[in-house]
């Protein structure tokens, strides 16, 4: 039976009930909107909008429909449309007059909002928390990585050595930032829809500020038609997951290769690979790549509601109930890569020997060699230009600027010294770095004992 069918001298078919409903995936609110729909028959009976008895009897109800959910006791239907209308169906069935006294002073839009915003709440606390312990991995495996020497790549192309830890270290940064942003989104999603009505308020004199205390919410939103209209804070959130999932995505990248013969830098656990069906040696890093591809689901889910949103007049359409298959999607897809990824790291193998002969390779130091020359008064711009020659010499010959004579040195300036071989050796090009936030082992060390401290005062 519907609960809207006064108006109506004809049902709908099947296909357009079936078409229209969203029980199907609205189902998993089914908690924020019963504590929504509790709160609410407080209010209602704290303002003497329906009676005490009615809004104890309403409250009592409601808790025993939650726990026959949890235990598997309810079935919703397709008839009831969403998940709104099946709890107040049940409720109504349970309790009769009483129960179809709730929706006094609400709308099921000002609910779909308050749901959302609820349940929105919950997952950017567990976003958080997954972030938070993938950084202390990520700072783990920095702690131990201190010393070990690697490429560090520009255009893929060896540039610079650097360490790992300072290499994990960038990815520290990223996600906490990560860890901020939701944090702030947070902050808009805090805020109570519930009590606008449909879209103009309603005439009973309720009490939303009540409504706010009784929900946890920070603050009540002031105007009720943005109040049930608006999904930006969603968008928001499925901004923050895309942000994330671009950061994972990169580092999967890198694993990817790195994980290949080509590079051999790390070896992920079998645990987190799989195999081919037809190539007996096959290891793949099917996780990483499920990672790297799955982000490209989260931006289709942000583009998804962006899109439903854009060109909808004022207030609420049922377009809107479209939003919640991207939100849902963002916020799975994200808290179970987050989940894996972290997993894969701290159970891989990191070949310290590999990343250190390659970083052997490559004339890295060539921009050392230049700086050392100017510390022996050359300008910059001709230091380039003389180890540019050099290096072009090496290639040749096949041997790294190292393995030159002095004698060979000298054929290009007569500035070397002795000393240049000391100054461009991979570590001596690590350890002159001088500018805060490098990757001398000094710098990475004050990076995280920031770390540590920042940890500390939290
Ligand atoms: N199922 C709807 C949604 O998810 C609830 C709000 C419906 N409101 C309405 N006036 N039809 O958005």
């Amino acid at each position: 039976m519907k609960l809207w069918k006064g108006r109506f001298s004809k049902a709908a078919t099947s296909s357009a009930d079936e078409f229209n409903a969203s029980i199907e995936f609205d189902q998993r609110l089914y908690k924020e909107d019963i504590a929504g729909s509790i709160a609410h028959a407080k209010m209602l009976g704290k303002q003497g909008i329906i009676t005490q008895d009615e809004s104890e009897l309403i409250i009592k109800t409601l808790g025993e429909i939650l726990s026959d959910i949890e235990t598997g006791n309810v079935e919703f239907t397709i008839e009831s449309e969403d998940i709104h209308m099946n709890i107040e169906s049940i409720l109504t069935d349970r309790i009769g007059a009483i129960g179809k006294k709730l929706h006094t002073a609400r709308s099921r839009n000002d609910q779909i909002a308050v749901d959302i915003r609820l349940y929105l709440k919950k997952e950017t606390d567990a976003i958080t928390t997954a972030i938070k312990i993938l950084l202390d991995a990520l700072e783990k495996l920095a702690r131990q990585h201190t010393d070990t020497v690697m490429p560090g790549y520009t255009h893929l192309q060896r540039a610079q050595p650097v360490t790992l830890s300072y290499h994990l270290l960038a990815y520290y940064q990223m996600f906490s930032r990560d860890q901020e942003r939701f944090s702030d989104c947070l902050g808009r999603i805090d805020r109570l829809p519930l009590g606008s009505g449909a879209l103009a308020g309603t005439t009973y004199d309720t009490d939303r500020d009540f409504l706010a205390k009784e929900l946890g919410f920070a603050s009540v939103l002031p105007n009720g038609m943005d109040a049930v209209a608006d999904r930006d804070f969603a968008i928001e959130f499925i901004n923050c997951c895309a942000v994330t999932m671009m950061h994972l995505s990169r580092f999967c990248e890198e694993l990817i290769l790195w994980s290949s013969v080509e590079f051999s830098f790390v070896e992920i656990d079998d645990s987190f690979s799989t195999g081919s069906s037809i190539m007996p040696q096959k290891k793949n890093p099917d996780m990483a790549e499920l990672i790297r591809g799955k982000t490209g689901r989260v931006y289709g889910d942000l583009m998804s509601l962006l899109t439903i949103c854009k060109g909808l007049p004022l207030a609420y359409n049922k377009d809107l109930q479209e939003d919640k298959i991207p939100v849902f999607d963002a916020a799975d897809t994200l808290k179970s890569s987050i989940g894996i990824f972290t997993e894969m790291i701290l159970t891989m193998k990191v070949r310290e020997d590999k990343m250190e002969n390659a970083a052997k390779y490559g004339y890295m130091n060539a921009t050392d060699a230049a700086d050392y020359l100017v510390s022996k008064g050359i300008p910059f711009r001709d230091c380039h230009e003389i180890i540019g020659k050099i290096v072009l010499y090496c290639i040749n010959k096949g041997i790294a600027i190292e393995e030159m004579t002095m004698d060979e040195f000298k054929s290009f300036s007569d500035k070397f010294e002795d000393d240049i071989y000391d100054k461009i050796a991979i570590r001596s090009c690590i350890k002159a770095k001088l500018s805060k936030g490098s990757t001398s082992f000094e710098s990475v060390d004050e990076q995280l004992a920031d770390i540590a401290n920042k940890k500390q005062a939290r």
